[in-house]
């Protein structure tokens, strides 16, 4: 009997017992879980650490059943626990990201000694844990003060994140050598500058300056990471998927979306210039060898995905495209999210192709609105299913020719899911937030005993 499968429910055992092929996967691929800081820590005010425009969102009643990221995981006091269960899966990396106001209450000057300690005890945990730390810079949780100034619209905020990374380079570099600079920058800036409602040309016109800023902020964070931490190796995560027509008359529309959600970011980094769709309007916010300070060399690929989304042509959308509808037919996960194995294995290996550059698929899964069942556990069969089909495509890619070189699940844990606060859960972990009860899932044991015969392989 599998650990955890209770014995009871053949269905599920078997369920558990059904892997997915790996053979063609490398002998020194890397498994792993994702998580970030805001969506896990919680202790928002403890320490010192300063407010980030996560949390006014919590504040202002913007997100489902009005949560916020108060307390969430209690990963801040509870993280000793969460490496635990990472050992327990067998995970060799762990990518997780830094709480920018953690470290920088107000986003520069001075550093919060109580915050940076934190992250020290944390990577030395997961060091003594035998797992690689895989430090994100920023997953979306600016900090407020500086997003008070203008955030990523004014080039001011080039020189606030390279500061930053310095910070984080000096205290950390010693331990920690895997870096992503940014997570899904083209999902945050796009759906912070209003993506999808309509009026006001002036707010695209800041969409495009915040994308040139990112950018720009990229390129110097590597740069610093470089000078400052020897055998780095060093990435930036996209977001990367299909973007399809939702009718044939909508192909304009999906390739202008294909742009900004997918290209307008690695095109630049990795080839030296923006898509030429998007070409026109990020140039007036451009200065003479803007493009060469964004395209700095990179050590891999980080790729988040999760299935293709479907666009039309919409005149009265900030951009001039919206999500639109899906053909019939279309497979969706319990959260309306398309699944799509065959669109996973085709990304890795345009990704390979386009950007020449080892990948880490640094987030897949699959949200659900898991609940206990009357023994207390959680037999998510669907998830499994739904990782099941995306590895064996995965491998598929793998066999085709892409250059994957690891894979990490989104999530270790269930946590605070953006605009969808604590309603969908993405983890291996069910957490039972009123005690914070960490309960394996059904695939937390799946993926353990996947990760360990692909490994004996
Ligand atoms: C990604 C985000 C991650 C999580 C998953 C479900 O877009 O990077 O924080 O919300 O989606």
């Amino acid at each position: 009997m599998l650990p955890g499968d209770g014995g009871g429910n053949t269905a599920a055992r078997d369920s558990i017992r059904a892997l997915a092929p790996t053979t063609g996967l490398r002998r020194d691929f890397i498994w792993g879980v994702s998580t970030s800081s805001f969506q896990i820590e919680g202790a928002t005010r403890e320490d010192g650490r300063g407010p980030s425009v996560w949390d006014t969102r919590g504040q202002q009643g913007l997100i489902a059943n009005h949560d916020t990221g108060d307390i969430a995981c209690d990963h801040y006091h509870r993280y000793p626990k969460d490496i635990a269960l990472m050992q327990r899966l067998g995970v060799q990396a762990y990518r997780f990201s830094v709480a920018w106001p953690r470290v920088l209450p107000h986003g520069r000057g001075a550093p919060n000694e109580p915050g940076l300690a934190f992250y020290d005890r944390l990577i030395d945990a997961i060091l003594a844990a035998g797992i690689e730390p895989w430090l994100c810079l920023y997953h979306w949780d600016m900090p407020q003060a500086i997003d008070d100034l203008g955030g990523w619209t004014v080039r001011d905020s080039v020189g606030w994140f390279a500061d930053y990374t310095a910070l984080i380079a000096n205290r950390y570099g010693d331990r920690v050598k895997r870096f992503a600079t940014f997570n899904e920058p083209s999902i945050f800036t796009l759906f912070g500058h209003g993506f999808g409602d309509g009026e006001n040309p002036v707010n695209a016109d800041r969409m495009h300056r915040a994308i040139h800023h990112v950018n720009l902020a990229h390129g110097a964070a590597v740069d610093v990471l470089r000078t400052r931490v020897p055998a780095s190796s060093i990435g930036c995560i996209h977001n990367y998927q299909p973007c399809l027509p939702s009718t044939p008359s909508d192909t304009l529309a999906a390739k202008l979306c294909d742009a900004y959600w997918n290209r307008v970011y690695p095109d630049p980094q990795c080839h030296g210039d923006y898509p030429p769709l998007l070409r026109a309007a990020i140039e007036p916010h451009m200065q003479p060898g803007d493009l060469a300070r964004i395209q700095r060399p990179l050590d891999w690929f980080g790729l988040n995905h999760y299935g293709p989304s479907y666009f039309k042509a919409d005149a009265g959308a900030r951009f001039g495209f919206n999500f639109g509808g899906r053909p019939p037919g279309v497979k969706l996960t319990p959260i309306d999210w398309v699944m799509d194995p065959v669109a996973f294995r085709d990304t890795l290996l345009t990704v390979t192709r386009d950007y020449r550059l080892p990948v880490y698929v640094t987030e897949n899964g699959m949200g659900s609105h898991d609940q206990l069942d009357a023994a207390g556990a959680m037999i998510d069969n669907e998830r499994i299913a739904y990782l099941r089909r995306y590895i064996s495509a995965m491998n598929d890619a793998a066999n085709a020719g892409a250059d994957i070189r690891g894979y990490f699940i989104w999530s270790l844990l269930d946590n605070f899911e953006w605009d969808s606060g604590y309603g969908v859960r993405f983890g291996l972990t069910y957490v039972d937030y009123p005690t914070q009860r960490r309960i394996p899932k059904a695939s937390f044991h799946w993926y353990a005993y996947l990760i360990k015969n692909a490994r004996q392989q």
